[in-house]
């Protein structure tokens, strides 16, 4: 199992000392290779979920296990290892730095990567640039672009330290109907390189190309829906 979650509870407190509980007892068990949409009303704790799993947030209470091993096993510094070199993140509003060039935007996570020296940057770089198509684009500026290809870009970050698991957020939510098909054939495409893939989407007809689907049925609540029933 790539990523399990048990009893998994994610609290918050908000301004006014009332508690939230977006995760409430969530379980989840993801194999290496699979890809599963996750589906639910606004505000019902999606973002939440890809923040955990992704290590940029941890749990109240419960237990998330990454390759077999609970995540509480390794240090701060380890997890934001893991985060760079074995997770992308495709973010909710794509998260890129709009004045900088496409180039140094899919740099970032390199420049977080241990293992990946200066010199073999712009191989990596153009490699993923050419991945989603957006080769031609190095030099534009992030705000020059259009959604769909400020998208692609965003794929691009995500794929740039080739990360086994790939978290994305609502990443056709603002995309027109043709650059939603391109977006999410795209993210069909890595799963012949063994990926695994986790999508939060509000679009059922996106959802329904997966063959596992979880719904934030109940509050903080997540239950399979559809597709191959465990
Ligand atoms: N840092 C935080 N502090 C307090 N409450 C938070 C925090 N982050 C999220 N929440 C609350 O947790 C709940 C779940 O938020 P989350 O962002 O996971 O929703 P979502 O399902 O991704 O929604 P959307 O579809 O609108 O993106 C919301 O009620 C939100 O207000
Ligand atoms: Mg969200």
């Amino acid at each position: 199992m790539i990523i399990e979650l048990k009893n998994a509870k994610k609290e918050y407190i908000d301004g006014k000392n009332k508690s939230i509980t977006p995760l409430n007892g969530v379980n989840l068990s993801v194999e290496k290779g699979e890809y599963v949409a996750i589906i639910g009303p606004s505000g019902a704790g999606k973002s939440t979920l890809l923040n955990i799993i992704g290590c940029i947030d941890s749990l109240t209470s419960g237990e998330y296990s990454l390759d077999g091993k609970n995540i509480e096993f390794y240090t701060k510094n380890q997890q934001a290892d893991i985060r760079n070199q074995y997770i992308g993140y495709i973010l909710q509003n794509n998260g890129l730095i709009s004045y900088r060039n496409v180039y140094d935007n899919v740099a970032i996570p390199l420049m977080f990567n241990k293992k990946v020296k200066k010199k073999e940057y712009k191989e990596k770089i153009e490699a993923a640039l050419l991945s989603v198509g957006m080769q031609d684009y190095r030099n534009r500026r992030v705000n020059e672009l259009s959604g769909g290809e400020k998208q692609r870009i965003a794929i691009a970050r995500a794929l740039v330290n080739n990360p086994d698991i790939i978290l994305a957020d609502e990443p056709t939510g603002a995309l027109d109907i043709k650059n939603k098909v391109s977006i999410v054939e795209l993210l069909f495409q890595l799963k012949s390189k063994g990926k695994t893939l986790l999508m939060v989407t509000h679009d059922m007809e996106i959802a329904n190309e997966f063959k596992i689907r979880y719904s934030f049925t109940n509050e903080g609540v997540l239950s399979q829906v559809g597709g191959t029933i465990c």
